[in-house]
């Protein structure tokens, strides 16, 4: 199996060690690749647009995007671990994910997609992480992922590591790697009910679109090569 991770911190803190533990169950026998941001991509977006409009690969941060957009392709298993920053995602999580707009299934979703499944995992010290869950799981579902896993910590006890007791240390590393233990098995995703509304939907506005076109937009174009209008 194919592992891509996505680490929105580049601290080998809290984030680290949960995000350790998780993969310490899936070592044997995967490929895991690893990105830390904002290193692997330290560009928010310009909004210049051209991804949707021409193509992707002349984003002004291709460099930075393509490789780690590529390896997400290439993965079966993507795992996103990051810290809840002001209730959210950290900024840099999501000036990744908003690179990746173009290929959400409203313009031009790769199906490659469908069948990935993912886990989210967050830690706070305390406040809720369900907000900064769904900064990813949202992106996630518009790119065509119906197999999306959270679980999230509020650590309570201090944000660094080693203020945390054993006691609570091990609770989280207890649930970690049962929750680590269902990716053992390799097993694609399937396309839930959700996703499959929402491409569908698409689908329809595309048809519309196309209609109205003299030349298919990049969008329409990549519809049509793929046989979905
Ligand atoms: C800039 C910043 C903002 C944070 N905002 C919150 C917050 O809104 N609520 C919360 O409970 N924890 C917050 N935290 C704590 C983090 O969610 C996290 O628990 C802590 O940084 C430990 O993870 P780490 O060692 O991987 O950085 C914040 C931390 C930082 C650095």
């Amino acid at each position: 199996m194919n592992i891509v991770v996505i680490n929105g911190t580049e601290i080998k803190g809290c984030t680290y060690q949960i995000k350790e533990t998780f993969l310490s169950v899936l070592r044997d026998g995967n490929e895991i690749v690893e990105y830390y941001f904002p290193k692997d991509m330290p560009h928010f977006c310009t909004g210049c647009k051209t991804c949707f409009f021409k193509d992707e690969k002349l984003c002004p941060h291709a460099e930075y995007t393509m490789p780690v957009w590529n390896a997400m392709l290439k993965a079966d298993l993507l795992v996103f671990a990051a810290p809840v920053y002001a209730l959210r995602t950290p900024g840099q999580m999501k000036a990744l994910l908003d690179h990746f707009c173009c290929h959400w299934m409203v313009h031009r979703p790769d199906k490659a997609m469908f069948t990935k499944r993912a886990v989210i995992l967050t830690n706070s010290i305390g406040a809720s992480n369900r907000e900064a869950q769904k900064d990813i799981a949202t992106s996630l579902q518009w790119l065509g992922i119906s197999d999306v896993r959270c679980l999230g910590f509020g650590l309570m006890e201090g944000v660094n590591w080693k203020e945390l007791s054993d006691k609570r240390k091990n609770k989280i590393k207890r649930k970690v790697t049962n929750l680590a233990k269902k990716y053992v098995l390799f097993k694609h995703g399937h396309m839930g009910l959700k996703v499959r509304v929402l491409f569908n939907i698409c689908r329809m506005i595309h048809k519309v679109l196309l209609k109205k076109e003299e030349t298919p937009s990049a969008d329409n174009q990549h519809w049509i090569n793929n046989g979905w209008i």
